[in-house]
């Protein structure tokens, strides 16, 4: 698949997705979000791949946002479809069967923290600021800030970022549970990798119900306590768990198929 606005690597099991618009700091057209969640579900499909890592191109940007010149005369109903369009795909992103990474190696404003936020794990360079701006456009978040801010950091600090719009440090992001680790610009990538390298030593199939459990916690809709337990009783028949509890009986490590 040829894309415009992002690129796309396969190598040792990951993939890259890099948003690819460095003259606009990576900034959200529709467009582009569009092509993130068409690479996205293809890395989902495409077997050799494990783990999806979502990055900025350039060493200033993560994604600095929506593409503020994009919307900027919308009709409510446009502003509606926008949302309802980013809030999918990022839906999408926190629904992938395989784990996805978010390498924070720049901004992560509005558009961006909102990416981030709906990625699995987030790692950060200490160059990285995060921050929901929209209220200083006069906007609320459209792409869920508003939802998964709160569930990641919790509510009075969510709404204090939400309503005075103000940019953190990586340091602070990560003293509040926005981000998982902090390193240098150059480290990022090698710290996801090794972090993608310890996943796939892992059962794929295990991992995939791991994650459905933890988004039934987030649902209003299911009940994740009762997902867990059919999760756990499907991991039971898999060949992966003869394997992985065989291994640990044989004192050997386990080699699994992701059945
Ligand atoms: N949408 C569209 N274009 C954007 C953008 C966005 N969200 N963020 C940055 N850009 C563009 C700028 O317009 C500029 O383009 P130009 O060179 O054609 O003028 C280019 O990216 C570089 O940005 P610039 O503002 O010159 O860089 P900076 O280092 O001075 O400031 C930021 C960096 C991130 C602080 C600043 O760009 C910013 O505040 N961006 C908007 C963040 C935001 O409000 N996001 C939420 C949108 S809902």
């Amino acid at each position: 698949m040829v894309y415009k606005n992002i690129l796309t690597q396969i190598a040792n099991s990951v993939c890259t997705v890099t948003v690819n618009r460095p003259d606009k700091l990576n900034a959200l057209n529709k467009e582009t979000i569009a092509e993130i969640g068409q690479a996205v579900k293809a890395a989902e499909a495409e077997s050799s791949v494990r783990v999806i890592i979502i990055t900025g191109s350039g060493t200033k940007s993560f994604v600095a946002g929506a593409d503020i010149s994009e919307f900027a005369s919308y009709t409510d109903q446009q502003g509606k479809e926008l949302a309802r369009h980013g809030q999918q795909v990022f839906n999408s992103i926190e629904k992938c069967t395989k784990p996805v990474i978010a390498a924070v190696n720049g901004f992560a404003l509005g558009g961006g923290c909102e990416l981030a936020m709906a990625c699995h794990i987030r790692y950060a360079s200490d160059n990285a600021k995060f921050g929901q701006p929209e209220v200083k456009l006069g906007l609320t978040p459209g792409y869920a800030g508003t939802q998964r801010l709160p569930r990641l950091i919790g509510m009075g600090r969510a709404i204090e970022l939400l309503i005075t719009g103000d940019m953190i440090d990586a340091q602070e992001a990560f003293r509040i549970g926005l981000v998982n680790k902090v390193t240098t610009q150059e480290e990022l990538m090698n710290a996801c990798l090794q972090l993608a390298g310890k996943i796939i030593q892992q059962a794929p199939v295990a991992i995939a119900e791991v994650l459905k459990c933890v988004g039934d916690y987030q649902s209003k809709t299911t009940d994740g306590f009762e997902t867990e337990i059919q999760s756990f009783g499907y991991c039971i028949t898999t060949e992966d768990f003869k394997e992985g509890t065989a291994a640990f009986l044989e004192k050997r490590k386990p080699v699994f198929k992701g059945k």
